[in-house]
């Protein structure tokens, strides 16, 4: 099989690292890809906005299939455009993503399916919705409706916080698609995402992870894409993860192919484990991002066969296996992230620190001169797989060790929630 994989972060470099293992595999192409991509897969650079130049060039390089990995072009609708072109592809429609792309759409689905998650209201413009916090209980979680890179969210400890995140997006934070805010009780419990693959019909459920949002250590700071994560969650018990299918998961699928919008793809629920049960806090319709890392080290089949399982709609006789090993990522970042932050530093020695059960993925990283230098916020993912979580970790922050680049930062504690539970 020819695959296109769109994308460049470290998600797409664990995708790639999958997907190459493949012996379905004749051909991947990736684009824009990354340093770390590069050494595994042919990097393109086209104009993922312009769908039917993406299509021009899947014909042309007799691409079988596309794999989208980031959510911003499914939400702008490219799988439906390389569909109607006849390409196959991995990942939602335009309709299906809204699952992502609009947190009221999921709202409305899960009061329709009867899904558990936080009460909540939608407001269009922003008086009501000052109104409806003035005596909301404390706190009280504002929300931007679209996408909003992960900054769109705000958990109001008090009223002046809550009145100036209403406030800043009503007056275009977020672009047009946040000029509407949905304002959702505070839930209380641990979080954990759940991963499932879906052809619109049979579901596969995927494994469990958690991750740290938060820039520093002890969970401080401002949220982040993601610093970090391990896989399986421990919170996640097997009759919980039968529960998330029963009540969150299966309603959700069998509702959206009953509206006529088929859901395909990587459905990952990021849930809060509260003392009720599993809530859904919200979709997301890709694979996370640092979660994908420690998945893919774990997975023990083959990646291609599933997507293209769900591709044609024969994931009901499709079986997943994973090592029993866990698995632990370590996000290194450039320094002042998720603030403004250098590019074009050198860093050394990635090689030499991968290491045995170590794997590392490339985020933002680009090739300059016959060096690697950093060109992102999130520029490595540390990766390790041992007998336990600790074990993963001493070897992922050992790896970190012996990567030379003085500009970096990571956190020291990744993992430390999955050791309190041991
Ligand atoms: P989101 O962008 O929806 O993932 O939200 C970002 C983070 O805000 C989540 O990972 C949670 O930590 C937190 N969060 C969102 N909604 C709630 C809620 N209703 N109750 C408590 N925490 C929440
Ligand atoms: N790590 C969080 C995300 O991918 O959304």
């Amino acid at each position: 099989m020819r695959v296109l994989l769109i994308g460049s972060g470290g998600r797409e470099h664990a995708l790639a690292y999958a997907i190459a293992q493949s012996p379905d595999l004749t051909r991947l192409v990736v684009s824009p890809g990354n340093a770390g991509i590069a050494q595994i897969a042919t990097c393109v650079s086209l104009d993922l906005a312009d769908h039917s130049a993406v299509a021009g060039f899947c014909r042309k390089q007799n691409i079988d299939l596309v794999v989208v990995g980031p959510e911003g072009p499914l939400v702008a609708g490219i799988a439906d455009d390389l569909q109607a072109e006849g390409i196959a592809v991995f990942g939602p429609s335009r309709a299906a993503a809204r699952l992502e792309g609009s947190k009221d759409f999921t709202k409305i689905l899960c009061a329709e399916a009867g899904i558990p998650t936080a009460a909540s209201q939608t407001f269009d413009s922003v008086k009501p919705a000052l109104t409806y916090v003035h005596d909301h209980p404390l706190p009280v979680v504002i929300k931007a409706d679209g996408l909003a890179a992960g900054k769109g969210v705000t958990i109001a400890e008090d009223r002046a916080s809550a009145q100036s995140a209403i406030e800043a997006i009503f007056d275009g934070a977020f672009g047009e698609d946040g000029a509407r805010v949905v304002i959702e009780d505070f839930l209380e419990g641990e979080e954990a995402s759940f991963f499932a693959l879906t052809d619109g019909t049979n579901i596969l459920p995927l494994a469990t992870a958690q991750d740290h949002k938060r820039v520093f250590d002890g969970d401080k700071g401002p949220n982040t894409g993601g610093m970090g994560a391990y896989s399986p969650a421990p919170v996640m018990t097997p009759a919980l993860i039968d529960e998330t299918m029963a009540r969150i998961i299966e309603p959700t699928v069998r509702m959206m192919a009953a509206r006529g919008t088929p859901f395909c793809g990587v459905l990952y629920a990021g849930l809060m484990i509260t003392a009720e049960g599993p809530k859904l806090i919200e979709y997301n319709v890709r694979f996370g991002d640092p979660e994908c890392q420690a998945l893919m080290v774990r997975l023990d089949c083959d990646l291609l066969t599933l997507l293209n399982d769900c591709v044609e709609g024969t994931l009901g006789t499709a079986r997943v296996s994973w090592r029993p090993e866990p698995a632990l990522c370590v996000v290194m970042a450039a320094q002042g992230y998720p603030g403004a932050y250098k590019t074009g530093e050198p860093i050394g020695n990635i090689d030499g620190a991968r290491t045995t059960g170590v794997e590392i993925f490339h985020a933002g990283t680009a090739q300059k001169d016959g060096h690697i230098v950093s060109n992102g916020g999130r520029v490595l993912g540390i990766t390790a797989s041992a007998a336990t979580i600790e074990d993963a970790r001493e070897r992922a922050y050992e790896a970190i060790d012996l990567i030379d680049w003085p500009g970096g930062f990571f956190r020291t504690d990744i993992g430390w929630r999955a050791m309190e539970s041991n």
